[in-house]
């Protein structure tokens, strides 16, 4: 009797605080193949890729404390033994990323969860390749559904568009296409006070507001919600 409420309370402990379940949807028309990058020292999930047919959802079980970013690739073409390439976000030729991170320009939706809160954000700071949004469900909290669902490969800046046969099927940021200090917010534009919004962040936030449209951009682009599940759409 006592036993049994100790194994019990103990399993509580174990598999229901906190840990979150993610729902990967895909919302296009065609196959999404998503891409799941662990922070340092976090488990891989799905051995970090996996195909995603048009409406189908795939649920995953994330552990407490996990951190990482999932992004879509897409235009892509594997053999048996799970080799190939993608147009966009590929991770090194391979289904299963296995730690490797997708090749940018990507959106990027962002997770680092228990911190105590679960921080969340998408993400245009390394490009975008496809709509991408998050929906937290059943947490506390303020807990904000963010969406970059703008077809920024139809409204991409001159200068930034990756073309496939005349069509742009991604758009880089402009620190990718330049990769200059002010564009990337690095030496002396390091810091929040001197690395402020360009015209291509800002045509990139007009897109996608609740989207981080460079590096300094948390006060519009970070959420927390806390013991939710996560809903990431593509498209
Ligand atoms: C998260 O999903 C799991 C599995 O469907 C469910 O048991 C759990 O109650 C959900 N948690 C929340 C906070 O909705």
């Amino acid at each position: 009797m006592e036993f049994s409420l100790f194994f019990l309370l103990l399993s509580c402990f174990f598999f229901s605080t906190d840990a979150a379940v993610f729902s990967l949807v895909n919302k296009c028309s065609d196959t999404v193949w998503p891409g799941i990058q662990p922070g340092a020292g976090k488990p891989q999930l799905m051995n970090g890729g996996f195909q995603l047919k048009p409406g189908e959802t795939v649920t995953i079980n994330a552990p407490t404390g996990w951190s990482g970013r999932f992004w879509g690739r897409h235009g892509c073409s594997f053999d048996a033994s799970g080799k190939g390439t993608c147009d966009t976000g590929d991770c090194g030729g391979v289904l299963e990323c296995d730690g490797a991170g997708g090749t940018p320009p990507a959106t990027l939706a962002e997770f680092t969860l228990d911190s105590p809160k679960d921080f969340y954000d998408v993400s245009l700071v390394d490009g975008y390749n496809m709509e991408i949004s998050i929906s937290p469900s059943g947490g506390s909290g303020s807990c904000r559904t963010v969406k970059c669902l703008s077809d920024l490969n139809q409204r991409c800046p001159s200068g930034l568009e990756v073309k496939k046969k005349g069509v742009t099927i991604a758009c880089k940021s402009a620190c990718l296409a330049f990769d200059t200090p002010q564009y990337c917010c690095t030496g002396a534009y390091g810091s929040p006070q001197t690395c402020k919004p360009t015209g291509y962040s800002k045509a990139f936030k007009s897109a996608c507001p609740m989207a981080y449209s460079y590096a300094y951009d948390d006060p519009t682009s970070i959420f927390t919600c806390q013991n939710a599940n996560y809903s990431i759409v593509f498209c």
